[in-house]
């Protein structure tokens, strides 16, 4: 089933992580509109093939997410109004790993690297902030004692979780912020489900991994599939800081609007991972608010 978008356009998008997977068809779909499409990614080679066969007025651009002088790079030689910031890439790591900036690698990837990248544009933004998100947040918690696991032995499904949980409570507070500030933008988030895509789930237990493999190959949707929630998030009539998902059992289908749980809920740990994810970056929410 396919999901109507509308023209646009005369819009840009910026797609994080856009080479592969959900990233690349959400850009293929708004492309194939007459989006113009800004595929951020690491690495330029796999980006311009995925811009090459996505074709419209597609381009690639560097963004190492794990970099914070990649990000600031980014948003430095990024010009004109952004429509849609969809902040879509994430990975997962088996072992304890950093950032350039010694962030523990999936906090500051998902969380930090987005966190810094869209207040860095954010003056440039005229419609949304979209965020991918997962429904691994259910089971997590924002560890505010051990933020980058330096104290309690590393768990990559426990890390990746409190990433994922943290897409949510960002976009919860960025859009507060921008209410508070009167602006039009809006903050939403969405989750794919479960898609086959590049993304490998590693629980570090060998039998589980080797599972969940399976699980994907047989179980989860296509990338195009994953994609709608993203799509719903962006060009839907959604309101802020909503959650969008596949409707079937949250795992696949087509996209719809999903309630929040527990700390995803939770103003106040959505305001102080704000304010600790300022000190860590050392970069601000630009916006005035009266
Ligand atoms: N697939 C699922 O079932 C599933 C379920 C829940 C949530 N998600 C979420 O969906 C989003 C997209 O994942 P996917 O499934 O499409 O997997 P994917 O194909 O592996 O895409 C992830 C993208 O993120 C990029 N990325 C990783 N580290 C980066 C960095 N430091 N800087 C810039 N880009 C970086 C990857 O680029 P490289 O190619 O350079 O590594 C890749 O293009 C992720 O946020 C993931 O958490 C996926």
């Amino acid at each position: 089933m396919t999901m109507h978008i509308p023209d646009q356009t005369g819009r840009t998008v910026i797609v994080t992580g856009g080479s592969s997977g959900i990233g690349k068809a959400t850009a293929a779909a708004l492309a194939a509109k007459g989006a113009r499409v800004i595929l951020a990614v690491r690495d330029q080679t796999r980006g311009r093939a995925a811009a090459a066969e996505i074709g419209g007025l597609t381009e690639s651009r560097p963004l190492d997410l794990g970099s914070l002088a990649s990000v600031r790079e980014f948003a430095r030689t990024t010009d004109g109004p952004i429509d849609y910031l969809i902040n879509n890439a994430g990975s997962m790591t088996d072992t304890l790993r950093h950032t350039t900036d010694g962030f523990e690698s999936q906090f500051g990837v998902n969380h930090l690297g987005h966190f810094a990248l869209t207040n860095l544009l954010l003056s440039q933004i005229t419609r949304r902030v979209i965020t991918v998100s997962s429904t691994n947040y259910r089971s997590a918690h924002i560890d505010f004692e051990d933020l980058q696991w330096q104290r309690r032995p590393y768990r990559p499904f426990g890390a990746y979780g409190q990433t994922k949980l943290a897409n949510l409570l960002f976009t919860r507070e960025l859009q507060r912020r921008l209410s508070r500030a009167g602006s039009p933008i809006l903050a939403t988030a969405a989750h794919p489900g479960w898609a086959a895509t590049g993304f490998t789930m590693t629980t570090g237990r060998r039998i589980l991994d080797h599972t969940l493999a399976l699980g994907t190959r047989l179980l989860a949707q296509s990338p195009e599939g994953g994609a709608r929630p993203t799509l719903l998030a962006t060009i839907g009539d959604v309101p802020g800081a909503s959650f969008s998902g596949p409707s079937r059992f949250g795992v696949r289908g087509p996209a719809a609007l999903e309630e929040l749980s527990g700390e995803a809920l939770n103003d106040d740990t959505a305001q102080k991972l704000w304010e600790v994810s300022e000190l860590l970056t050392q970069i601000k929410f630009p916006l005035p608010t009266s």
